[in-house]
């Protein structure tokens, strides 16, 4: 009998490196029909069409898969999903791969992570939790510096502060109650500092199982070395030379434990769970979950993927990863990223962007974009602080490197940066953490 080869219409949400990454492995599915993405940026308008989309109105995203008949939609970031769009879908009988309002609390709320943390004994650094200043400050005098404060709601990634010093501390505090994060910072979650590597660990899960992702490594800071203020991620490569068998076994026993806590809490939780570790001298701890695809990790870990990742969706999305196997390249990959000079701060758009053709000729370079749109002739600009995601695969880590530098090198646009360091401290080994 013949088989019958039904096309699936997806929506993806998001405008970032992720949702391209997203867009362009969804396109490789033999069953792929037609894709649109949502708002979508410069290159997932070539790779899929692009449609104009308020996609953290949850009745405004179910008008819109209706009226575009698509089989499933993938949240990328999380404000979606802490606003209930994926709940909001399943009302309406649309496949949605995302965790509902009450699993993305993990992201969303900083109490509700700790708390959950500390409910399914999975390792994290001790910490208090404040609603008024004047407790705050008296806890961080009791504990002394260094000492990490944390707004509890989302921030942008930006609400959190690693202070060495009193003052510092204090002054994050007030930051927080002075409104500075809205209502966001006005409960404050302080926290022990941990030390060590940072390592992220993303499972696929459709509430009760898992299916793994090789260990990432992003780098938060702006500058080289580590230095300069946090942002959304410079660069990022997988697997991570450094983490040790034992780490990363331990990492993947939290993150079952994690998912067997949704399921024991009653928390529907289908799509992906991301666990941001800290390799401390005392065994992996975890930092924070997230309820999506990290960005840029899903730009290293998308391209690894050998399996189906339409199915895998879809499978995540019906609640059923049962006999789900995935299969995964050995090969490394590195991806370094190009954004606005300024960024994480102010900065210009508009600029012209040129040579990504050029770089994407590099054999296992692809680019994927950002901040980007494209003019009427199809030429990309910067509309962004994150604008490309300059994305090698190579049979090593080294070449990998090499590969990325050298495609970033034939890219440009005014005022661009980049981290020149993106893997630079794991080539030296875990020594250059101590
Ligand atoms: P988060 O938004 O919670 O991931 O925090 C942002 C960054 O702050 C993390 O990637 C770490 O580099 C740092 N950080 C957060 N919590 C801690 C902690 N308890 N100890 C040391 N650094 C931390
Ligand atoms: N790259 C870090 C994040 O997506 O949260």
């Amino acid at each position: 009998m013949d088989e019958i080869n039904v096309l699936l219409d997806v929506l993806v949400l998001g405008s970032g490196g992720r949702e391209h990454a997203l867009v362009k492995a969804i396109q490789r599915s033999p069953n792929v029909g037609k894709v649109y993405a949502a708002p979508g940026n410069g290159g997932t308008d070539v790779d899929a069409k692009n449609v104009n989309l308020n996609i953290n109105d949850p009745a405004a995203v179910v008008t819109k898969a209706q009226e575009l008949l698509v089989d499933l939609v993938v949240i990328g970031p999380e404000q979606p999903l802490v606003n209930g769009v994926a709940d909001a879908l399943r009302a309406a009988d649309i496949l949605v791969f995302g965790p509902g309002a009450d699993g993305a609390r993990i992201e969303g709320s900083k109490q509700f992570a700790k708390e959950f943390m500390d409910k399914h004994a999975l390792p994290t650094a001790a910490w208090g939790r404040f609603t008024d200043a004047e407790s705050a400050l008296n806890y961080l005098d009791s504990q002394g510096a260094p000492i990490v404060v944390k707004a509890d709601g989302l921030a942008a990634g930006k609400g959190v502060t690693v202070a060495a010093t009193l003052d510092e501390a204090r002054d994050a505090v007030k930051e927080c109650f002075d409104g500075r994060f809205g209502s966001a910072g006005m409960t404050v979650v302080i926290e022990e500092c941990l030390t060590g590597p940072e390592c992220s660990l993303l499972v696929f899960t459709d509430g009760y199982r898992m299916l793994p992702m090789a260990p990432a490594q992003d780098h938060k800071r702006v500058g080289e070395g580590d230095t300069g203020p946090n942002t959304g991620g410079m660069g990022v490569y997988s697997p991570v030379p450094i983490v040790s068998e034992q780490e990363h076994a331990a990492m993947l026993d939290i993150m079952q434990k994690a998912v067997s806590g949704f399921a024991a809490d009653e928390i529907d939780y289908r799509g992906i769970l991301y666990g941001g570790f800290m390799l401390t001298p005392t065994g992996p701890k975890l930092l924070e979950f997230n309820a999506r695809f990290g960005d840029p990790e899903a730009q290293v870990l998308l391209p690894r993927l050998e399996s189906d990742l339409l199915e895998l969706l879809l499978r995540v999305a019906e609640g059923d990863l049962i006999d789900m196997e995935l299969e995964w390249s050995d090969d490394w990959v590195v991806s370094v990223v190009m954004a606005s000079g300024g960024y994480p701060g102010d900065y210009e758009t508009g600029k012209t962007i040129t040579g990504i053709e050029r770089a994407e000729q590099l054999s296992g370079v692809t680019v994927f974009h950002a901040g980007t749109a494209l003019d009427e002739t199809g030429q990309p600009y910067t509309t962004g602080g994150r604008v490309l995601n300059v994305t090698a695969q190579a049979a090593s880590f080294s070449e990998a490197r090499e590969l990325a530098y050298q495609a970033v090198g034939l890219i440009d646009f005014q005022d661009k940066i980049f981290r020149s360091d993106i893997g630079g401290k794991a080539m030296l080994g875990r020594e250059a953490w101590s």
